[in-house]
């Protein structure tokens, strides 16, 4: 069986209370269960996680070795600003799909920029709590 790590970055925990306007009201444990079904009805193992904390995170991904086969990540504020997170993704070298649930290109301009992107398989933004969904579909289908 194919295992999977998700990753939930910074304040991602407060999902369906933080600015609903732009992120929805759908909880991360709302996401969480989705994903939980997809990942039954496609029979791969999923580990899912959240941390506020960038070196947390990158220890996260340092220990994927061996552990996982492929890498689902929101990775949140610091999509902007992580120059680790993206090396621990390009050290790693795991299938990799970030997601966000607003289009990052559509905001502020400091957000339109993911350091984050040139080191993983694809991006989908901008759907919502349905681009974790389309992420997680398309890992599966690549492994
Ligand atoms: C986000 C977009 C980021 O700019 C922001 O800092 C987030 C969430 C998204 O999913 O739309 O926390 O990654």
């Amino acid at each position: 069986m194919k295992r999977i790590l998700v990753i939930h970055g910074p304040n991602l925990n407060l999902l369906g209370k933080r600015e609903p306007g732009i992120y929805g009201k759908v909880t991360l444990l709302q996401i969480n269960n989705e994903l939980k079904k997809i990942a039954k009805k496609r029979k791969v193992s999923l580990i899912i996680k959240q941390s506020s904390y960038e070196g947390e995170i990158v220890d996260l991904i340092g220990k994927m070795k061996n552990k996982y086969d492929a890498l689902l990540i929101n990775p949140a504020a610091y999509t902007h600003t992580s120059v680790a997170i993206r090396d621990a993704i390009a050290a790693a070298s795991v299938l990799t799909v970030e997601v966000h649930l607003s289009n990052i290109y559509s905001r502020e301009e400091f957000r339109q920029k993911s350091l984050i992107s040139p080191v993983v398989k694809g991006t989908i933004m901008g759907f919502g709590p349905k681009s974790y969904s389309l992420g997680l579909e398309a890992l599966i289908d690549l492994l």
